[in-house]
């Protein structure tokens, strides 16, 4: 199914932003049940009760894996009312946690090797919690240590950077949320199927995404001449500003920083000057006036903005220079589209500069040791 080559691709970080579309289709035929009626998690032991009863999650990880996380929250509290705490899993292991009885850990791991992760878990389990792990490596250490594990179905991940397997973690956290708001009745079956009809739909938008590079790349040539660059959205927007963040910071060298809108007039507006470069998530409806609004802000302060946005958000090319669209969905699965761009921005801009966009620097792809 997938190769450990590169198949004709230069990089593969490349490959690996391409084989999403694939990704996406194998993590959620396996989980849409035969009828297309629900979400089946055949190797999660929760029984309905234990669903039912779950009062608190907790989410540990790191890196992308932990932006997968804030996008599970949004996801989980949403659509199961149950309250999610999101953390960076190296915070989690060290500040004495406290688990109230009936809190539900998961941990989000690609490798299922990374030390801080697996401490999270060990610690989780040493306070009596349930811990799932969320991995993509069959048989890792996470997957033998924890409860219950749920398996993405992205194949080897080579590039250090990652992609396939962030969008598998994302497709597992929407449908983790349907399946618990299933278990507790907290959806009707209408909204249930809107939105399973959406995802199926996700696999042919997501291909769409990738053809569309033309501009990005010009972009990205802006870009590998830069020293900053600042990504900024709201809710789930902010948790894709925040991937996006990463994977220029890690493949170009370049320092990046992901800014909740909201929080540009508490301090950050102040970096704010002529030509700074600013990458905006606006993919979500109900926030998109008050987007509008904040970039136009940026804009009258001389930024350089350029926006991903939702098919049908026109209206933000009045307040800046690029719009990238991504086709319409649900809004809780634009950020499964929204990245897309922002992927290749990054790999882009690392090419641009002539780097070595698999093995960034430094960088190793499981942080297995402390
Ligand atoms: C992601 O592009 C990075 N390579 C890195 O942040 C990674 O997500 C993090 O180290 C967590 O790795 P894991 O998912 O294997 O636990």
């Amino acid at each position: 199914m997938y190769s450990i080559e590169k198949d004709g691709y230069v990089h593969f970080m490349l490959k690996e932003i391409h084989e999403q579309p694939q990704v996406l289709q194998d993590t959620m035929s396996a989980r849409i049940s035969a009828g297309g009626a629900g979400v089946v998690f055949n190797e999660v032991s929760l029984s309905l009760e234990e669903i039912k009863n779950i009062k608190k999650i907790h989410i540990a990880a790191c890196g992308t894996a932990y932006h997968a996380g804030l996008a599970g929250k949004n996801y989980i509290e949403r659509l199961a009312r149950i309250p999610v705490e999101v953390e960076i899993a190296s915070e989690f292991r060290y500040r004495r946690p406290i688990l109230e009885p009936g809190t539900l850990v998961m941990v989000i791991s690609q490798s299922g090797e990374t030390a801080d992760t697996l401490a999270a878990l060990r610690e989780a389990k040493n306070l009596g919690a349930r811990v799932i792990a969320v991995t993509n490596v069959m048989d890792s250490t996470m997957s033998r240590e924890a409860d219950d594990v749920i398996y993405t179905v992205a194949g080897p991940e080579i590039a250090i950077a990652s992609t396939k397997a962030y969008a598998a973690q994302l497709m597992i956290m929407v449908l983790f949320a349907l399946y618990l708001a299933a278990g507790r009745s907290a959806i009707g079956s209408e909204e249930m199927q809107e939105i399973l009809s959406e995802i199926k739909e996700l696999t042919t938008k997501a291909r769409r995404v990738l053809m569309d590079t033309g501009e990005l790349k010009k972009l990205a040539g802006e870009f590998a001449g830069r020293g900053d660059v600042f990504f900024t959205g709201r809710c789930l927007d902010y948790a894709v500003a925040m991937e996006g963040t990463l994977k220029l910071k890690e493949t170009t060298y370049i320092h990046a920083e992901a800014i909740a809108t909201g929080e540009m007039r508490h301090g950050p507006m102040a970096l704010i000057e002529k030509n700074v470069p600013i990458v905006a998530v606006a993919t979500q409806e109900n926030l998109l006036e008050t987007m509008a609004g904040n970039i136009q802000e940026l804009t009258n302060r001389g930024a350089s903005v350029a926006i991903v946005a939702m098919e049908g958000f026109e209206e933000l090319e009045k307040v800046a220079g690029r719009v990238f669209y991504i086709p319409k969905t649900h809004p809780f699965l634009a950020p499964l589209l929204a990245v897309i761009p922002l992927q290749f921005l990054a790999y882009y801009t690392a090419v641009a500069k002539g780097l070595d966009v698999d093995q960034p620097r430094n960088l190793t792809k499981s942080v297995s040791a402390e």
